[in-house]
């Protein structure tokens, strides 16, 4: 899929690719691609093998119960009626009751496969539904800053959306529309061969047709999808960006692009309905060039002889049976199109393996928490196959030192931030906690151990004091609340509706950016880590709330180890050692006095900032 945006999707692996666009994979790929879904489509059936087992014996019952209508209607025309005739009148009831049971028994059978396949579907789809989440769950960072979201809301909306419309009616629908059609065919040629050959000289031109139908509408449903799809990424980016869409007047531009991929995804949809529109028609016309051919045949042998007037009216029947499920089978390949192609993709988003992987043996931290002292050895980093971003850092943070990192935009902070807290891992190198290689430790350690606080600083729907408590699950109402005071965020959220039980998603609960990064630090504080990486977490305060938070984050700071990425000195004052990062290297290094007192990078950055507070 070409996405509309020069998003990060120049950077994407060849896995997203195979992921969102078969066509343009090469023979062997797409037929690993395929293997790969149906393996999936295996792992998913193979739970439920005895409730399939069972849905298969019913919907033969009740095809059974369908084909055996029209051979009663022969044996009734040609033995019962004149038996009755001549005065008997027990083979007229049986043929008559015999219709009958068949009748009721196909129905019963038919009713109850349609339960079971409906049981097995759902379970299914639940099944996928779930591992969709918790994979999108289990993936490293570098996959969430790579896939974008709106690709990702379609493998769980529409994609699965296919899946469910296919399991839903479709597959059902297909496995009897078969089996009635092969039962079909068994029967006629069994009744009278003749008249199976009149079939399956007709079943050539409505096999082209079909043939014909599945090209096109296969061609037509890709561009179709691909057209939702863009349609979809483009609704989220502008839903997502709406303040910058607004702030710089966006919106006609926006609305422009967005009636384009409207206008595309109307048009894939037309050219469906035009294929559709001659397939059908198509298709009648041939089942009823066959009822004539069949009727003109075996018309032509009764009046010779060699043919019962009751086998023609089965045959009729029969005929004209068959090409229903013809019918119904070229509409349900378009479902099961759109529902292959979501299980491709959904196959390929499953089976994406998180980029950090979790020590098969992991070492646990000497004494069984951290001191929190932090080791760069030698750390090249690039992401994914991009350049290097870091050439090779060395740098040991004793414990319970506070640094701080400054630096002009892009010179790798954040990404040191995210090679401490492992959300990357080095390329070349290691980063060691207390001694140990960060790649060792289980990630459960890990991240009681080093906590990182970013600028978004998110809040989940719910009450102040569950998103405190998520620092430490199962904190007291009290030890939230000290959190809280550590802080300083105790008394605006006092001031809050409904206090710690305030939603924050609520009217009245809403919090401003920098009430959002008190409770950040409140959470953190409470989470009580050896190490806390504050990534641009004070940018959003204003001055008296900067003051106020400085001496939370004094509190928050004492006794740990802590790495502070701002751009505002006055959080760097309170550091014990200041960093000075250019181009992925460290240039300046030193108390921030030391530094200050020099003639370097940061003492005119301070020099710069002192002019700016008169
Ligand atoms: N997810 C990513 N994928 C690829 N490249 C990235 C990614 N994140 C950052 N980069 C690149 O890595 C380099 C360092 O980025 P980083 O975010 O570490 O800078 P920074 O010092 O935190 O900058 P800022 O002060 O603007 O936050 C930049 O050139 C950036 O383009
Ligand atoms: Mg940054």
């Amino acid at each position: 899929m070409t996405q509309p945006t020069a998003t990060p999707e120049a950077r994407r692996r060849p896995t997203d690719a195979a992921a969102d666009d078969v066509t343009s994979l090469g023979r062997a790929d797409s037929r690993a691609v395929r293997r790969r879904s149906l393996r999936l489509l295996g792992d998913l059936l193979r739970h439920h093998k005895p409730a399939l087992a069972w849905a298969a014996l019913l919907v033969v019952a009740s095809t059974l119960g369908q084909v055996a209508g029209p051979w009663l209607v022969a044996v009734a025309i040609d033995r019962a009626v004149p038996a009755f005739a001549d005065g008997s009148v027990t083979p007229l009831v049986l043929t008559g009751a015999g219709y009958l049971v068949a009748a009721v028994l196909g129905g019963v059978a038919a009713g109850a496969y349609v339960r079971a396949a409906a049981r097995i579907a759902q379970a299914v789809l639940l099944d996928l539904r779930r591992r969709v989440f918790r994979q999108t769950q289990r993936l490293s960072l570098e996959f969430h800053e790579s896939y974008t979201s709106g690709r990702i809301i379609s493998r769980q909306t529409s994609d699965l959306e296919a899946l469910r419309e296919l399991l839903d009616g479709g597959l059902t629908g297909v496995v009897s529309s078969l089996l009635l059609m092969v039962f079909t065919f068994v029967s006629l040629a069994l009744l009278d061969w003749r008249s199976g050959v009149v079939l399956a000289v007709a079943f050539v031109p409505a096999w082209l047709l079909t043939r014909w139908f599945q090209r096109m509408s296969q061609r037509y449903y890709r561009e179709q999808r691909t057209a939702s799809a863009r349609l979809i990424v483009k609704f989220v980016e502008t839903m997502t960006g709406m303040r910058a869409v607004q702030a710089f007047r966006r919106e006609p531009t926006t609305e422009a692009e967005y009636r384009a991929l409207g206008e595309d995804y109307r048009d894939a949809n037309l050219q469906i309905f035009g294929v559709n529109g001659r397939f059908q028609p198509g298709l009648i016309l041939i089942g009823n060039l066959t009822v004539v051919a069949a009727l003109g045949v075996g018309g032509w042998r009764v009046l010779e002889g060699t043919l019962a007037v009751g086998v023609l009216a089965a045959v009729l029947l029969y005929c004209k049976r068959f090409f229903q499920p013809v019918q119904q089978l070229g509409m349900f390949y378009n479902a099961f199109q759109s529902a292959t192609a979501a299980l491709e993709k959904v196959s390929g988003l499953l089976a994406e393996e998180p980029t950090v992987v979790e020590p098969t043996n992991p070492v646990p931290l000497p004494q069984g928490s951290a001191r929190g002292e932090l080791r760069l050895e030698h750390v090249v980093f690039r992401y994914g196959d991009g350049p290097v971003v870091l050439p090779g850092l060395d740098l040991t943070i004793p414990a319970g030192q506070t640094v701080a990192v400054v630096g002009t935009t892009g010179a790798g902070k954040s990404t040191v931030a995210k090679l401490v807290t492992r959300f990357y891992d080095a390329t070349e190198g290691a980063v060691r906690l207390d001694g140990i290689d960060v790649r060792d430790l289980a990630s459960a350690d890990l991240r009681r151990a080093v906590v990182m606080v970013t600028q978004e600083a998110y809040l989940f729907s719910g009450s102040v004091r569950e998103n405190i408590a998520l620092g430490r699950p199962g904190a007291t109402q009290d030890e939230i609340e000290a959190a809280a005071r550590a802080v300083g965020a105790h008394e605006f959220v006092l001031d809050m509706p409904d206090g710690y039980d305030t939603d924050v998603n609520k009217r009245g609960g809403r919090v401003s950016a920098g009430q959002r990064q008190l409770l950040s630090f409140a959470r953190a504080f409470l989470a009580d880590p050896a190490v806390l990486v504050l990534d641009e977490a004070t940018s959003s305060l204003d001055m008296p709330g900067e003051r106020l938070v400085q001496r939370g984050l004094q509190t928050l700071l004492a006794d740990r180890t802590a790495i502070i990425i701002a751009h505002r000195l006055s959080t760097v004052a309170i550091a014990d050692r200041v960093l000075v990062m250019e181009h992925g290297r460290v240039v300046e290094d030193g108390a921030p006095a030391d530094l200050i007192a020099g003639d370097g990078r940061y003492a005119q950055l301070h020099a710069a900032w002192q002019d700016s507070l008169v």
